[in-house]
């Protein structure tokens, strides 16, 4: 076990090397195996995680709750609308005093241009590692799941072009988390990243400095397109999700004009018939059926976003593996 990273938070992955990226990979695939095999991995036995919740989950709360307790470990779920954060506690103090009850604190915090600050609040006072649920700008611990599934789906990275999409949904209005978490890492990894949005909808201008810079160093490339059809253009994997316009419109509400002038941007089996005959579907979920995919797409055989989801268990598994204390 690589002892290295014990105690490093884990808010973005532009914090870890490459090389620490790798490590949490091959952990993600050892547990994997053992949970298939039934082996025990109680590498955290008696741990205690704090799960930090500002905002609704199904697949992030549950593969932290069932991933700790088959680490030997316990979670604590907090709905942060029952704490005394309600009343104005602050960071400062939440953190000091969780990390003297337990071994790592988790949280969600979305709220545009307040999450990211929360979390790195959090950081500067814990004394326990920091673990990142999503915020109004990272999901590292989608992006990692989504790396593993495609590794998995495709093997070698190198060279393959994936396409982030922007799709249609009126759900809520979605973070940029995921699209941003995922351009920043597959340009690690030599990927030939297509990001493909209508007008309005552009993630922030340093991430994609950033992204062009990963590119460059690992032999990858990233490019931006407002033309779908290009984008799903023979491509390995396409992610098309929606995500809100929210650097050009800081606004809650879920629906404008802008969103409704772009309903066609929507995952269909003629869209998905202009990639690879082997293309992958992948989406973080939960999609809204109907406006940002069609039942055929995500119910067909392109799509994998089970296993995808699944990914979310290993992979929570090996961040907490390798950032609590363990034995
Ligand atoms: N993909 C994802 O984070 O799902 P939840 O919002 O259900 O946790």
């Amino acid at each position: 076990m690589n002892d290295n990273l014990k105690g490093k938070h884990f808010i973005t992955l532009q914090d870890w090397t490459k090389e620490e990226i790798d490590t949490l990979l091959e952990t993600s695939f050892d547990l994997k195996k053992k949970f298939a095999s039934g082996i025990e991995t109680e590498y955290l036995k008696n741990q205690t995680i704090f799960l930090m919740f500002f905002e609704q989950s199904t697949r992030t709360r549950n593969s932290m709750e069932a991933g700790i307790t088959q680490l030997g470990g316990h979670a604590h779920f907090l709905d942060t609308s029952t704490m005394q954060i309600t009343h104005g506690e602050i960071a400062k103090d939440t953190a000091s005093i969780l990390s003297r009850y337990g071994h790592a604190i988790a949280c969600r915090n979305c709220f545009w241009e307040i999450g990211n600050n929360y979390l790195n609040d959090l950081a500067k006072w814990s004394t326990v590692p920091i673990i990142s649920m999503q915020c109004d700008l990272y999901h590292p611990l989608q992006a990692i799941a989504d790396l593993m599934t495609i590794k998995e789906k495709i093997g070698v990275l190198e060279k393959k072009k994936i396409s982030i999409i922007w799709a249609y949904a009126t759900s809520h209005k979605k973070p940029i988390s995921v699209p941003l978490s995922q351009v920043l890492l597959f340009t690690r990894f030599g990927m030939d990243v297509t990001l493909a949005y209508p007008e309005g909808y552009k993630l922030p201008d340093w991430v994609m400095d950033n992204a062009r810079e990963n590119a460059e160093k690992s032999g990858g490339s990233v490019s931006i397109t407002h033309d779908q059809d290009e984008a799903y253009q023979d491509a390995y994997v396409v992610i098309p999700k929606n995500w809100g316009n929210w650097v050009t419109n800081p606004d809650k509400d879920v629906v404008d004009e802008l969103l409704e002038s772009n309903k066609n941007w929507k995952c269909t089996e003629e869209k998905m018939a202009l990639a690879r005959k082997d293309v992958i579907y992948m989406h973080a979920l939960p999609a809204d059926r109907g406006n940002e995919v069609e039942d055929s797409v995500i119910d067909g055989h392109h799509s994998v976003v089970y296993d995808e989801a699944e990914n979310r268990l290993h992979t929570a598994k090996a961040v907490m593996t390798l950032t609590m204390q363990g034995k």
